[in-house]
């Protein structure tokens, strides 16, 4: 039976990257009548320093976030991680399957590591081993996400496929990347060869989900583009990173395709299209934003949500990290 799971990790605010490439796509699967199973991933959110103040405002922030953006925990399990011990237990068993290889080829190590990688922490060597066992320990089958973390999904894939060959079993599925729509890979609005980043020092690079509408604005007025008008098909968005990236913000937003976009707005200015894009990215957030702010006004009651999610998260968990012990031969 299909089941899906996804996660977003509190290290920041939200931003329409996770908005478009994650939540707003989470909503649809939870839609469609299958199980699902959303977290925030606090534990691998501290693989780099996080105030604990911060951490824990971001935390109810995040799940403010799901639920204003229309995920229902009567339709979806919504939970953190760090409630759910099972995730660092079967993250450990992972650590003695995965290859220091395997992890050294991460281009998310590489590039959060940098140059420094020998004072990286530990935790941000092994951070996909803990990815693959949120996904695992659910035997999730579908794992809808951004473009940057399809390497993470595959590198999944290889954990189940050896978990399975070495002890001679067929218990791990093999999970899918599901990267679908048209903002799976959303740029910073100042360098079209960036990705749209919650930890991008540029605030104006980005649009936060909590941005009120004159920010929002001011940001896309200003956000990057080159001098000529729009094309009126994909193609002509070939070598234009930054006209690409704004057509489509404006395709996921409104729905379109991204050729539906162009037929409408093909041979208009920047000048013309700016505002049209500010209009609906407000219409669309400002909704959502309003509700974070209303349920940030009762964090013991999204700390309520988090338990209770918690609880239904472990009852389908606990079991299959029981069989996994049970496989490698622990006793007890
Ligand atoms: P994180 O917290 O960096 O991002 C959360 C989700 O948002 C997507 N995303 C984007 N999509 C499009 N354009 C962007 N600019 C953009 N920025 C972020 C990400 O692809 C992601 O889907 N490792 C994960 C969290 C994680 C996880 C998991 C995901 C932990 N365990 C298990 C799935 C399953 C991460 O760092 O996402």
């Amino acid at each position: 039976t299909p089941r899906v799971f996804s996660g977003i990790q509190p290290s920041g605010g939200l931003t329409l990257g996770n908005y478009l490439g994650a939540i707003k796509r989470f909503v649809e699967k939870q839609a469609d009548g299958i199980e699902t199973i959303f977290c925030v991933v606090d534990l691998h959110a501290i693989t780099v320093w996080q105030d604990p103040e911060a951490l824990r405002k971001q935390t109810r922030e995040l799940t403010a976030g799901y639920l204003a953006a229309g995920i229902d925990p009567a339709k979806s399990i919504l939970f953190n991680q760090s409630q759910v011990k099972e995730h660092a237990e079967l993250g450990w068993l992972f650590n003695c399957v995965a290859r220091m290889g395997w992890m050294q080829r991460m281009t998310q190590w590489k590039d959060k590591a940098g140059k420094n990688s020998q004072n990286a922490s530990l935790g941000l060597f092994a951070y996909p081993s803990l990815m693959a066992a949120d996904i695992l320990l659910y035997h999730a089958t579908e794992v809808p996400v951004g473009e940057d973390q399809k390497q993470h999904v595959e590198l999944t894939r290889d954990i189940a496929a050896k978990f399975n060959h070495d002890y001679g079993v067929d218990f791990f599925p093999m999970p899918e990347p599901k990267i679908e729509g048209a903002a799976t890979r959303v740029m910073s609005l100042r360098d079209g060869s960036k990705k749209m980043s919650k930890s991008d020092p540029s605030d104006a690079s980005r649009i936060n989900m909590t941005d009120d509408a004159d920010t929002i604005a001011k940001k896309i007025r200003k956000a990057k583009t080159d001098p000529e008008a729009l094309p009126s098909e994909a193609k002509g968005l070939e070598d234009r990173p930054e006209a690409r990236n704004l057509v489509n913000i404006y395709a996921a937003l409104s729905e379109m395709s991204v050729d539906q976009v162009l037929a409408d707005v093909g041979g208009k200015q920047f000048s013309e299209f700016k505002p049209m894009l500010s209009e609906l990215a407000v219409a669309k957030l400002a909704p959502i934003s309003t509700e974070m702010s209303r349920l940030m006004q009762d964090p013991a009651e999204i700390d309520r949500m988090l338990g209770q999610g918690s609880d239904r998260a472990r009852d389908i968990a606990a079991p299959i990290l029981s069989r996994t012990k049970e496989i490698i031969g622990m006793v007890g």
